[in-house]
């Protein structure tokens, strides 16, 4: 029977299609290893079910000797040293399209937390701050006629664009590539990055985290940006310069942030914890009972494929 280790207690019944195919060992949960003790655990496995928290790096690929398949419980696979995998013939998975909407639903419900100003106003009603209904009080923007840029057009970008254009907003994008089918269901319009800085209302981040990526929203692009501008990111916390946007956001150089994802996760900047007008949550986008069981599945999946010499579901090399 294949070895198999997986770096979380997954719940009851969500890693069923194991059961009776493969000899499991599970990381408990809160026991943070380093590269050296992950790679020891998988020394003598065939496949393994990680976390986009788990790093596996050329320390943990040197030791793993036998493993054929990582299946990343996850669409974004940055945690993965891709090319280190590929060199040793290492299989590795992701979990996408099960998770696009769920993604794409927090995206939208982050973008009006922020612009009605939710956060701050349940704040000012525990606070007991309401002593009576005032036409300007905790004004804030609609989304309808806004313009919205949509950095990355791959799944998740595509269907947060569907959404916000049925509610109205107007679409422009930034990718590597036109989107011809794209533009024609959303009336989206194709950018550069600049030019979606220098105009957008509202710029949302669905781009995966590559060298290319990484620190693509620094101090330059920040002042590139309107004062009244909304930056969202489900994407990847890296893609932005967190201090470079505390920075922005603290000398009021755009208009708020909303950010599902951070550099440095699970540490945040302390600064944007001090911004009213920053909305934060703890990198769950993807945190419903439909597409975090339906990713334990494809992971379950993927990795038996693998293991038997099949095509996997979704394979990323
Ligand atoms: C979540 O961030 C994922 O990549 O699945
Ligand atoms: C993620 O699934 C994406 O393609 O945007």
């Amino acid at each position: 029977m294949h070895k198999i280790y997986v770096t979380y207690p997954f719940p009851d019944g969500w890693l069923s299609l194991l059961n009776g195919k493969v000899e499991i060992e599970v990381q408990p949960k809160n026991q943070f290893l380093s590269s050296n003790e992950l790679g020891e655990r998988l020394k003598n496995k065939d496949g393994a079910i990680v976390l986009l928290s788990d790093k596996i790096d050329k320390t943990v690929l040197n030791k793993a000797k036998i493993l054929k398949v990582i299946s990343n419980y996850a669409v974004g696979h940055d945690n993965i040293d891709i090319n280190e995998a590929k060199k040793r013939g290492i299989i590795v998975t992701n979990t996408p399209d099960i998770l696009t909407n769920a993604t794409a639903e927090l995206t939208v419900c982050l973008i009006f937390t922020l612009i009605r100003r939710i956060i701050e106003s349940s704040e000012f009603l525990r606070l007991s701050k309401f002593t009576g209904w005032e036409p300007d009080l905790l004004l804030g923007y609609e989304l309808k006629g806004k313009l919205v840029g949509i950095l990355g057009v791959g799944r998740i970008g595509t269907e947060v664009s569907r959404k916000l254009h049925a509610l109205g907003a107007e679409i422009v994008y930034y990718d590597s590539s036109k989107k011809k089918e794209f533009e024609k269901e959303t009336e989206a319009k194709k950018k550069d990055l600049k030019w979606i800085l220098n105009n957008a209302d509202i710029i949302s981040i669905h781009l995966p985290l590559t060298k290319d990526t990484h620190h693509l929203i620094d101090d330059k692009e920040l002042s590139l940006m309107k004062e009244t501008a909304f930056l969202i990111n489900t994407g990847r916390g890296s893609i932005i310069n967190e201090s470079a946007l505390a920075d922005a956001l603290r000398l009021g150089k755009i208009g708020g942030a909303a950010l599902d994802v951070f550099e440095h996760e699970p540490g945040v900047n302390p600064h944007l914890l001090r911004l009213k007008n920053v909305v934060v949550t703890p990198h769950i986008g993807s945190a419903t009972y439909r597409a975090r069981k339906g990713m334990a599945e494809i992971a379950c999946k993927n990795l038996l494929a693998a293991l038997e010499g099949e095509e996997p579901l979704y394979r990323v090399v």
